[in-house]
């Protein structure tokens, strides 16, 4: 707390882990907190609240919080009235096992339960005991509270989650189990949203959701394609963007909205997990190798410039040499723009957990390198296939290492690098690419 022109502050930390929609949250949970008097901060020294919104996702993002819940133990003993709690993912998942192994730990609140943070805030800050509340039923698709304070981080770009959960059931995943079932926001709620966020400044929206082309299958008010046709009608609105689409079900309607539509980003992230049947079988992701493709030819049919990225798991059990040959040679086939890599990671309590032939850890990491090295190849040339052409850049501001150089995003989605004369965040340009390179484009403004 800070005592500023008489008035006392109160100040908020979040450390954000894993996925946008975890982003999103904590966004959500910001805005809530600000009702009762927070004031998010991102130094540490001055909190009066800590909260880690976590990710369960892999077993790496969990280490990477049972780090974090160490660290805090030390700040806990200095300034005692600190509140810290833990959200998300793996506050769903681990629930009281969390404050039993940390008991420096205020509170527990599971995916479910964001809505009711200020209330828990509060009881702990008369109280001082501990509070979990995990509860989801697994069956049962809980209520979406709508109407929450939402204070967003970045100045542009904003997260709009348009579902929650997950229905899929990939074998290898934790999410379904933690996000719990798929329910849609209704849409004039997004569209309401999208609204606000032009009218507070933001140019570009993210639709989110686990596989966003199944927005609308629960409550039938809307297709995902005619949500995104509503949203790029918003008054205002210069680009849209989505995440996550699932192969099994992206439809014809969606490619034809956008191919059609006025603001919507023509870049698909359409994560295949694997290129070999065999193994797309063994995670259950319902579609085929042949499907994928049919799926990619359709989308460069329709949608000749737009940019193909996608996720990638090795060392899924069982996978085989021939597996892995598979896999490489399907990427070489659909050349994506560029890919998120993951080594297969354990979760327990899901199918593949359970699985026999878990390959070896060395083979895993062996694999990850051979893979990024194809992909790393493949994003290299398609960049340089775009030496000498001008691209519309959303400018966003300074790059890291270097004041002078800017830096900003094409809608499909690949960084561009360029030297700052007079532009603003949120102006667009044309700049040629001069130097592209593997993860970003360099050129100069014309
Ligand atoms: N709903 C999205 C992705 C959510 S998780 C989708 O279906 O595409 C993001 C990515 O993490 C997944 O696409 C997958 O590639 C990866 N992932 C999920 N579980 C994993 C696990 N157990 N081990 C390694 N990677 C995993
Ligand atoms: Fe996980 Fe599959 Fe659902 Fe994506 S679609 S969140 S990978 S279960
Ligand atoms: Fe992680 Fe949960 Fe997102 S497990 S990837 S934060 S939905």
């Amino acid at each position: 707390m800070k005592i500023i022109d008489g008035k006392a502050h109160r100040y908020v930390k979040f450390l954000v882990y894993g996925c946008q929609m975890n982003v999103a949250d904590a966004e959500r949970m910001a805005g809530q907190l600000a009702a009762i008097g927070y004031e998010r901060t991102e130094d540490t020294d001055i909190a009066d609240l800590l909260i880690i919104n976590t990710c369960a996702v892999r077993e790496t993002a969990e280490d990477k919080v049972y780090g974090k819940i160490g660290e805090i133990k030390k700040l806990k003993r200095e300034n005692p009235q600190l509140i810290f709690g833990i959200t998300g993912c793996m506050a769903q998942k681990e629930s009281d096992k969390l404050i039993k192994r940390a008991p420096h730990i205020d509170f527990v609140l599971g995916t479910g339960q964001v809505h009711e943070l200020t209330k828990v805030v509060q009881e702990i800050q008369q109280e001082r005991g501990h509070v979990v509340n995990t509860a989801l039923d697994a069956k049962v698709a809980p209520a979406i509270a709508e109407g929450s304070p939402i204070a967003r981080e970045g100045s542009l770009s904003a997260w709009v989650p348009i579902m929650y959960g997950c229905n899929n059931f990939c074998t290898y995943c934790i999410v379904p189990y933690v996000r719990g079932r798929e329910r849609s926001r209704r849409p004039e709620d997004v569209v309401k949203e999208v609204e606000q966020a032009v009218a507070q400044g933001y140019k570009e929206v993210t639709l989110l959701g686990q596989n966003v082309n199944s927005y609308g299958k629960d409550h039938k008010l809307a297709t995902f394609a005619e949500l995104l046709k509503m949203v790029d009608k918003v008054e205002g609105i210069k680009r849209v963007r989505f995440m996550t689409s699932h192969p099994k079900d992206l439809s014809d309607e969606v490619i034809d909205a956008i191919a059609e539509g006025e603001h919507l980003c023509e870049h698909i992230h359409l994560p295949v997990q694997y290129g070999s049947n065999h193994l797309l079988k063994a995670m259950n992701r319902v579609y085929t190798v042949e499907s994928y493709r049919e799926l990619v030819k359709k989308i460069r049919a329709k949608l000749p410039h737009a940019s193909l990225t996608t996720d990638l798991i090795v060392g899924f059990p069982g996978e085989t040499e021939d597996d892995f040959a598979q896999m490489l040679d399907f990427l070489k086939e659909i050349r994506y723009d560029s890919a998120y890599t993951f080594i297969y990671s354990k979760r327990s309590g899901t199918p593949a957990a359970e699985m026999e032939n878990q390959v070896d850890d060395a083979v895993k990491k062996e694999r990850l390198n051979a893979l990024m090295a194809v992909q790393n190849q493949i994003s290299l040339e398609i960049n340089q296939s775009l030496q000498d052409k001008v691209m519309e850049v959303m400018v966003e501001g300074p790059s890291k290492n270097d004041d002078s150089v800017w830096t900003g995003h094409t809608c499909t989605n690949k960084i561009v690098l360029f030297n700052h004369q007079d532009e603003q965040p949120g102006d667009f340009i044309q700049v040629k690419i001069t130097h592209p390179q593997t993860w970003v484009l360099k050129g100069i403004r014309v």
